[in-house]
């Protein structure tokens, strides 16, 4: 089964897409490395920078076959061939509505400038492929004619656009079946998704006999976009037992970088690659994923396919076997009692309407197993300065007691709190062997006066993460403090462990 994938040119149709040079030519060497056989690379004609970035993709040295997409059009054609395309996509109308209102020619001049098209893309030495647009609301016996013509033409492949979304699947697994049966070259098709159908149909279409399916990454495209490529693909590979040449286990990573170079959100319940498609909250399902994930799972299809993690989120949810589990992964051994007073603060805030994260957890715990803990802090801090501004560099002083002894240390950064986060390090030495895995200022309430929330995440040489949050309306002490308190809690973990 090939694979075409149409995100750099249907999908930049996205309403609200633009794409730059260097942002298309990245996306395009993703895609390659996902394993794509075509990728639709633009449409040449339609403006100096398109012809520009489709030259840069067909010269990229890319592995898999770059396209161009062309009207039956002379000067489209030869854009294509300019910009050194491997695939020339000819496209026409071909549904009444379409051309009494759009191209107004008869259907016999339109038979005739597609055969033309085909036969000079052949001419040319590239491999041509022919698209009836609007196929699905296309007279039967005419869409027939023309992808007989097109295939006597030379084309290599016939396509069959569901260009307005209207098929069911098992009228279009109908029409790609009469279509597959009248020829006798590859058929591919491009569903779009008006009726959320373009999935459905794609693998309906599969179904028929067809060979190559148009795709985009998170389904980007035309008003409500294409058939989404990861969905198809696995569709294809976990429920059809096809295969594709598609590396899944980069399905995650390429639909984020597209999500990040769009701006178009993926949504959290999106199926394969949301940030929901793995996760479980309800005690229920998570018990069940603990013990065996394939129990509330597809199983067929696991996080580790798709290149995605499975995550047990806590909330009101949440039961008692998942908090038990999150708690002893930390190093925390809460008694029953402690369990259960645990439990019942993470309903309270997930009620609250509040998702619980691993810094939430951790902080509860504390706070619940606290009593023993109290006053065995590693690192007390005493006092943070800094000094910023436009013509010296950012320095931060730091005076903390480090295991009782009292230590000061004063660092440069490219900011106040990269210099106060790195003197901090610093002045911990060989205790702090740490990496800050994650920084993140979650929220900023207010004017200047802002409360800023800092969570850091910092990870030890024995692999041990964990993570803190602190709130304070001075941004360098809300990242000090978030610190400071996360090697805290890094450190408590490690002696409980060794005790
Ligand atoms: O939707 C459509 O019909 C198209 C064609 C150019 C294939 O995008
Ligand atoms: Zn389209």
């Amino acid at each position: 089964m090939s694979v075409f994938d149409t995100t750099l040119r249907d999908g930049e149709q996205t309403p609200g897409v633009s794409l730059t040079l260097d942002e298309k030519i990245a996306i395009a060497r993703q895609l390659d490395k996902l394993g794509i056989n075509i990728i639709e690379a633009g449409f040449p004609v339609s403006s100096r920078g398109e012809f520009e970035s489709v030259k840069s993709i067909a010269n990229a040295g890319l592995g898999c076959k770059v396209c161009g997409l062309s009207r039956i059009i002379t000067k489209d054609i030869d854009a294509c061939l300019d910009a050194g395309v491997d695939i020339v996509h000819v496209f026409v109308s071909t549904s009444d509505i379409q051309i009494a209102h759009t191209i107004k020619k008869s259907k016999e001049e339109i038979i005739a400038a597609a055969v033309d098209s085909i036969q000079y893309v052949k001419d040319h030495g590239a491999t041509c492929l022919f698209s009836a647009m609007d196929a699905t609301r296309t007279n039967p016996e005419f869409l027939t004619k023309i992808f007989r013509a097109a295939e006597d033409a030379g084309s290599d492949i016939i396509n069959i656009p569901d260009t307005v979304g209207v098929m069911a699947p098992s009228a279009f697994y109908q029409l790609v079946k009469e279509v597959t049966d009248a020829t006798n070259i590859t058929v591919d098709v491009h569903c779009h998704n008006d009726f959320g159908l373009a999935v459905a149909n794609t693998l309906a279409a599969v179904e028929a006999g067809a060979r190559e399916v148009q795709v985009t990454i998170n389904g980007l495209g035309e008003r409500a976009g294409n058939a989404n490529l990861a969905e198809t693909v696995m569709s294809l590979h976990s429920i059809y037992g096809a295969r594709t040449s598609i590396k899944t286990e980069y399905l995650v990573e390429t639909a984020k970088l597209v999500e990040r170079l769009t701006d178009v959100k993926i949504p959290i319940t999106a199926p394969i690659v949301g940030d929901n498609a793995f996760s479980h909250e309800s005690g229920i399902h998570s018990h069940g994923v603990l013990e065996r994930s394939d129990t509330f799972e597809p199983g067929i299809m696991t996080p580790e396919m798709v290149g995605h993690r499975r995550r047990i989120v806590l909330g009101k949810h949440t039961g008692r076997h998942a908090v038990r589990q999150f708690l002893e992964e930390g190093g925390y051994r809460p008694n029953e009692e402690q369990l259960q007073d645990i439990l019942t603060r993470i309903k309270e805030l997930g009620d609250k309407g509040k998702q619980i994260t691993d810094a939430d957890l951790q902080t509860i715990a504390d706070v619940v197993l606290g009593e023993v803990d109290r006053g065995k802090q590693a690192v007390v801090l005493k006092e943070v300065s800094v000094m910023t501004g436009n013509i010296i560099t950012p320095t931060a002083t730091v005076r903390a007691v480090v295991r009782g002894q009292e230590r000061v240390l004063a660092n440069t950064g490219v900011g106040p709190v990269d210099a106060a986060v790195k003197a901090v390090r610093l002045l911990l030495g060989d205790e702090a062997m740490l990496r800050v895995r994650d920084f993140r200022i979650e929220a900023i309430t207010g004017g200047s006066d802002a409360l800023a929330e800092v969570v850091i995440g910092v990870e030890n040489a024995s692999g041990r993460r964990v993570a803190a949050r602190s709130a304070r309306e001075d941004i360098v002490m809300a990242s000090v403090e978030a610190l400071v308190s996360a090697i805290n809690r890094l450190m408590l973990l490690e002696e409980r462990k060794d005790g």
